[in-house]
């Protein structure tokens, strides 16, 4: 069993890069041996706590753009009171900045001089805030039973006759258990009775109960704390919340001395709309369940390893016990040992929970291989635990204070003969989530439902519908927080001529070309340079062809003509670089039709239509002399070029283990000039250019390009998407990148190989296409295959993908018959940095549903066919 799929897209991703052992082995030694002070970017896989470390949903993002940063009664605090009404049940709230904000008010509303107090499991935290005035505290006896919550002895309750019954539903001194729900209500009614003030904490309460059983324990409570870092999914803020008005006044006296105002409380506008709106979220439990299954999956993983499992395991992460990995250690130190040794031999920090090893979670921050990852660590820290010398304390931190004030020395040389990295990065995503969209799978039903009103195309869903979208990779892409941080963040995002020389310079960085035409997106930059090059009625010869490079090589009065090596329409043909031309086929045409009737030869990189295959560098190096000796230019479509390097590391003789980025420079070398839709490869959202060699052709291009796009210095983009752009490029051939990238398509693909499903091969960059002819074989193509077995596919798992097959190939103008094409193809396209490992899990799982009934899929019938570009618009009926 895999990890259970998310119900999110990413966003936007933060990169994480793991320091070479010899460095991790030099940043330990600066944090004295204590990982708690590693400097974040030196961690890989930092599951060291969760507070307030959740990635943000789309819509508390967007929240935060609605932050009305009014002093007093600013909008986004009713938008929390109405979700505390809802969640809650209280009608007051009074926001904090953090939890220990809440306390503080507590503990001078209510805990002045010897009140009685009566609490469960305390931190240290909480014992100084509660008892600081004096307070006399009685505690309530509890323990830990076998089912793993915390259990009230509630026969040896004994209550003041006043005072404050203080009570944490889940508590962080109790391993974040949550309490037994039936004795905390016993106790809270006792405690009622008998006349206490009530308060209950009820951080983490709505993820480890779910939303949904809590009101009759919250109405048990005259004063409810939140620490919204917790299960509020926010970065900061908490609140007190209650019903009763004098409360109300008491919590209000304070909040302006130690917080802000009572309608803001220490939270700018922005964090409080994030709050209201992750509350909402709370509530809907989807992020919650989630996270549940996906530690239950750890767990499983972990004891399948053989790894020490805590007895207790608490909701947000999964605790090892040490004594158990290590019974040789100092116990005092023991822990401390364990982290720094998982830190030097893998990069991984993992947390501390009492004195057990801890692996938090935050919220929607990591993906199933960085888990996979991080048990292949332990497993290696088991492995070497035989070796770890002990650490010995510096210092004496105080109680509760450890893991910020440790300094440790190992007793004798650590790991010393650790030299080489014990674990391959295999294709983990050098990323993690920094932020997501919201998306849940809709019901059966309803897909159903959509599919039909959709006229079966699923270009005529609504993206609403779709959980898990494959239609393109084109401008589909999660942005980085460093191309975010251009498009909003900088000097450079609103300053045109600066924008475009960081852009120009990082077009010569990666592509080795001097000059640089910006446009919209590829298709104009195809347009402009087919203008440029063409004089009507020259041939310009392709590898094969992408719709709208044809139209406009057309457009310009060219003759398209595709020379493509056979191999490539032939979708069981495994042949490495099907995207080479057949260079004798060259040749001889140009030879046939005379090198002055070739406008240009015209390279596509990672064929689209092919199936996503690369051409090789050595072909193409001998289609440059070749293009060359006739003295025609040799122009890429350069659109996923890094992905198409990347193939040639891995394929072509005597590239393994060269970097992208240097093959991408050769293979670029060859080229006179280039189109690029930066939609794809360069990971943003909008974007394209034509690159050049030659400064007259680059004049010539850019008088046209002021006539369609925009000035030349931004082709009629926006400066921040410029930089954008600019920072794409540059991640886009980082090796660990790309890799991840790739490889999750082949993953994908082989899964579909290895249970029989008749897709093209090899498997490409950026799609699997699947052989709908060999898929649904008893369906004549007059029936639309692809067609149909995309929209299956959608009904059966909410994945949206696009046929690539009769109905995109239109009708033939002189007979106005349909168009049969050799290749009945779905395209399953898998955008940049946006979907896991556990949503391809889905995928391979919702084609193999159809895969199963193949046999009673009837086809379709067209109802509805525009004039031109059908597949976007028509729609069908079943038969
Ligand atoms: N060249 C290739 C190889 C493409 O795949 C595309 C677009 C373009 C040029 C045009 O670039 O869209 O930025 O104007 N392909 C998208 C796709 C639409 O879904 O494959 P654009």
């Amino acid at each position: 069993m895999g990890y259970p799929a998310e119900p999110y897209r990413i966003k936007t991703v933060e990169a994480i890069r793991r320091p070479d052992v010899s460095r991790r082995r030099e940043l330990l030694e600066e944090a004295s041996y204590n990982t708690f002070l590693l400097p974040q970017e030196a961690v890989f896989v930092d599951l060291v706590h969760f507070r307030g470390l959740h990635a943000m949903s789309d819509r508390q993002w967007a929240g935060m753009l609605r932050g009305d940063e009014a002093y007093a009664g600013s909008r986004n605090f009713y938008h929390i009171l109405e979700q505390v009404e809802r969640i809650f049940g209280k009608s007051w709230a009074v926001p904090v900045h953090r939890g220990r904000g809440a306390l503080n008010l507590l503990a001078h509303g209510y805990l002045s001089g010897e009140t009685p107090l009566v609490a469960g499991p305390l931190t240290e935290l909480e014992r100084f805030h509660l008892t600081r005035f004096g307070a006399a505290l009685t505690s309530v006896p509890w323990d830990i039973s076998p089912d793993g919550k915390v259990h009230i002895h509630r026969d040896a309750i004994k209550l003041p006759e006043k005072g404050v019954l203080y009570w944490r539903m889940v508590s962080e001194a109790a391993a974040f258990l949550p309490s037994d729900l039936d004795d905390l209500r016993f106790l809270l009614t006792r405690a009622r009775e008998d006349g206490l003030k009530t308060v209950l904490n009820v951080s983490s309460a709505l993820l480890a109960y779910g939303p949904d059983v809590l009101r009759d324990v919250f109405d048990l409570a005259d004063i409810l704390i939140f620490n919204a870092r917790e299960d509020g999914l926010v970065h900061t803020g908490g609140l007190v919340m209650g019903n009763a008005e004098e409360d109300y006044l008491t919590f209000r006296t304070f909040v302006v001395v130690f917080e802000g105002l009572h309608t803001y409380g220490g939270l700018a506008g922005r964090d409080m709309e994030a709050l209201a709106r992750g509350l909402a979220e709370a509530a809907e439990g989807h992020a919650f369940r989630h996270h549940q299954a996906v530690l239950r999956t750890l767990r499983d993983r972990l004891r399948e390893a053989g790894l020490p499992l805590s007895p207790h395991q608490g909701v947000w992460g999964v605790s090892l016990s040490p004594r158990e990995l290590v019974p040789v250690l100092n116990p005092d130190t023991a822990v401390f040992t364990l982290l720094a040794g998982l830190y030097l031999l893998s990069g991984v920090r993992a947390g501390r929970l009492g004195k057990e090893l801890w692996l938090a979670l935050p919220l929607r921050r990591y993906t199933a291989d960085h888990l996979d990852y991080v048990v292949l660590a332990l497993e290696a820290l088991r492995d070497h635990v035989p070796l770890l010398p002990d650490l010995e304390l510096l210092n004496v931190p105080r109680r509760g204070f450890e893991t910020e004030e440790a300094r440790l020395v190992p007793t004798r040389p650590f790991l010393p003969r650790l030299e080489e990295e014990v674990l391959d990065l295999g294709n983990i995503p050098p990323y993690r989530i920094k932020h997501v969209e919201i998306a849940v799978q809709k019901s059966r039903e309803r897909r159903e439902e959509a599919i039909r009103e959709a006229g079966y195309n699923t270009f005529l869903l609504k993206s609403e519908d779709v959980y898990i979208d494959l239609l393109t990779d084109s401008g589909t892409s999660a942005q980085s927080a460093e191309q975010w941080r251009a498009l909003i963040g900088t000097p450079e995002s609103w300053n045109y001529a600066r924008a475009f020389d960081l852009f120009r310079e990082a077009v010569e960085e990666v592509f080795g070309m001097p000059y640089v035409v910006p446009t919209h997106q590829g298709r104009a930059a195809e347009h402009i340079l087919s203008q440029t090059l063409i004089r009507p009625g020259q041939f310009v010869i392709n590898n094969m062809y992408f719709t709208t490079t044809r139209e406009h090589q057309e457009r310009a009065g060219g003759v398209f003509v595709d020379l493509i090596r056979p191999e490539a329409h032939d979708p069981t043909n495994p042949h490495p670089f099907k995207g080479d031309l057949d260079l004798d086929a060259v040749k001889r045409f140009i030879e046939e039709k005379g090198p002055e009737n070739i406008a240009y030869i015209c390279l596509e990189m990672n064929v689209n239509m092919a199936g996503g295959q690369p051409v090789s560098l050595a072909a193409t190096r001998k289609l440059a002399e070749i293009a060359r000796s006739y003295d025609i230019p040799l122009i890429f479509d350069a659109t996923r070029s890094a992905e198409n390097a990347y193939f040639i590391q891995q394929r072509e003789p005597g590239q393994e283990g060269r970097p992208v980025r240097e093959i991408l420079r050769e293979l670029m070398s060859y080229a006179d000039g280039l189109t690029f839709s930066a939609k794809k490869d360069v990971l943003v959202n909008i974007g394209g250019f034509a690159a050049l060699r030659d400064e007259r052709l680059y004049r010539r291009m850019l008088r046209f390009m002021r006539y369609f796009e925009g000035e030349s210095a931004n082709g009629g983009l926006a400066a921040r998407d410029l930089v954008a752009m600019a920072v794409g490029m540059r991640e886009m051939v980082e090796d660990q990148y790309i890799r991840s990238r790739v490889e999750q398509t082949r993953r994908l693909g082989q899964a579909l190989l290895d249970a029989g499903v008749p897709i093209v091969v090899p498997v490409g960059g950026h799609a699997v296409y699947l052989d709908a002819k060999r898929f649904l074989p008893h369906l004549e193509q007059k029936v639309f295959p692809a067609q149909r077995l995309a929209a299956e596919i959608y009904v059966e798992s909410g994945v949206r993908t696009m046929e690539r097959g009769t109905v995109s190939a239109g009708r033939d103008p002189e007979t106005g018959d349909h168009r049969y094409p050799k290749l009945e193809l779905v395209r399953v396209t898998l955008p940049r940095r946006v979907y896991t490992a556990s949503h391809m899990d889905v995928v391979v799982e919702g084609i193999l549903g159809v895969w199963e009934r193949r046999e009673s899929i009837p086809g379709l019938r067209m109802v509805y066919e525009p004039p031109t570009l059908r597949f976007f618009t028509a729609r069908f009926e079943s038969l």
